[in-house]
């Protein structure tokens, strides 16, 4: 194949010049006198991202996954009680750890295409008289459907009723992609993965951590050894690690956080919402609906667009990798061969947004998906266009 391929999947993402370069170096020594000089700056910078003055943010390597697994194995005992819902694949599988945890779980089972329902939580938790609820769970983006959910909608259903379970939020796929507060929205455990939004090599569960759910640690008697927290607060403290820390990773890691820092967070959330309103302008003017119900629930970071039912999806992702060398976002088990995915996060402009619309539209068409071939093109260039014109005229 010629050129380059695109990759619009929610995650890797495309990784910057900047960060492949600052990670094109030397393997070094992990313990040198001066490596805290490195170390000490990145983790307080960290917690500029996650937005924590009180908490901290914890490097393992990893994925999200174990970030998931490092939430529960840190805080929580056999059979204690959590209260999650599920209504894409990774709100399942984050269920599904806990009950191989042991954990008892109180599962709401969630319309697809919908998010965490704050109804149902507020019950629950309402009825739980003597707090044996330990820990509430929010997958704040649900990246099989592009569904967003509302983390401080939570915090405030815990706080009315004075509930004092952990508030445990996955942010795989919306920390530094879109807003998440973790001081404010009092969040105790805050899980997040490097291939996202931090736009670099998958490789590192990144974790805030509250006051709160450190001291947590010290009741918690579900085994942990690799993620222990206590060991790694206690190493990096003074810049180390209890481990071998992947420092390639931790270089491309420090020129994540300087090109976020000075984007500037809000200015990386404004983006983002431009980028992906664009894409959900171009799923409109294809006559196809978005597979999250309702713009409450529009995710700024992936969008999952679901295809006319005597079509599989699958067909049309094969159609863009193969033909055109397109990665589209595949769909997730319950809605396997129905939604393809466009992932709209890190590191991207209108042009790269209008690839993957192009290579949506030639997959779509290659396959006989109705539409007038360039209406979602269009539409992107439309919104983008006069929404540049909104912020040119702003700036002047
Ligand atoms: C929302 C969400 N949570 C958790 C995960 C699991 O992360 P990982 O694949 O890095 O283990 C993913 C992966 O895509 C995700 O999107």
């Amino acid at each position: 194949m010629y050129g380059f391929r695109g990759l619009a999947i929610p995650g890797p993402t495309n990784m910057p010049f900047q960060i492949r370069q600052a990670m094109d170096v030397p393997l070094e020594d992990h313990r040198a006198p001066d490596f805290p000089d490195f170390t000490l700056p990145l983790l307080n910078d960290l917690k500029k991202i996650f937005k924590t003055q009180t908490g901290q943010v914890l490097i393992f390597p990893g994925t999200g996954t174990g970030g998931w697994e490092s939430a529960i194995s840190n805080t929580l005992s056999p059979n204690d009680k959590v209260l999650a819902s599920v209504f894409g694949q990774f709100s399942h599988l984050w269920v599904d750890l806990c009950q191989k945890f042991g954990l008892d779980v109180d599962v709401v089972d969630t319309e697809w295409g919908k998010g965490v329902p704050l109804d149902k939580y507020e019950q629950r938790l309402s009825a739980d008289t003597n707090h044996q609820i330990k820990a509430v769970l929010v997958c704040q983006n649900e990246t099989a459907t592009g569904v967003t959910s509302d983390v401080a909608g939570v915090r405030q259903i815990l706080d009315a009723l004075d509930h004092p379970a952990l508030l445990f939020v996955d942010g795989v796929s919306s920390i530094g992609s879109i807003d998440f507060r973790m001081e404010e929205w009092g969040v105790d455990v805050a899980v997040s993965g490097s291939q996202k939004g931090f736009m670099m090599p998958t490789g590192l569960a990144i974790v805030g951590v509250s006051k709160k759910a450190i001291e947590a640690t010290l009741t918690s008697t579900l085994p942990k050894c690799f993620f222990d927290y206590r060991d790694m607060i206690k190493a990096n403290v003074d810049g180390y690690f209890p481990y071998t820390p992947a420092t390639t990773l931790l270089r491309g890691l420090r020129a994540s956080i300087d090109m976020l820092l000075e984007e500037g967070l809000s200015n990386v959330f404004t983006r983002h919402n431009y980028l992906a309103e664009g894409v959900r302008k171009a799923g409109s003017a294809w006559g196809l609906a978005n597979c999250a119900q309702g713009p409450e629930w529009h995710s700024d970071t992936v969008t999952a667009i679901v295809v006319p039912q005597e079509f599989d999806a699958n067909d049309v992702i094969k159609a863009g990798y193969h033909k055109y060398g397109l990665s589209l976002g595949a769909g997730l088990s319950k809605v396997a061969g129905k939604v393809f995915r466009i992932g709209h996060l890190g590191w991207l402009n209108e042009l790269m947004v209008i690839q993957a619309l192009g290579g949506a539209e030639l997959a779509m068409h290659n396959v006989g998906i109705p539409f007038e071939p360039g209406v979602g093109v269009g539409a992107a260039v439309r919104h983008f266009s006069e929404i540049h014109e909104i912020q040119v005229i702003a700036a002047e």
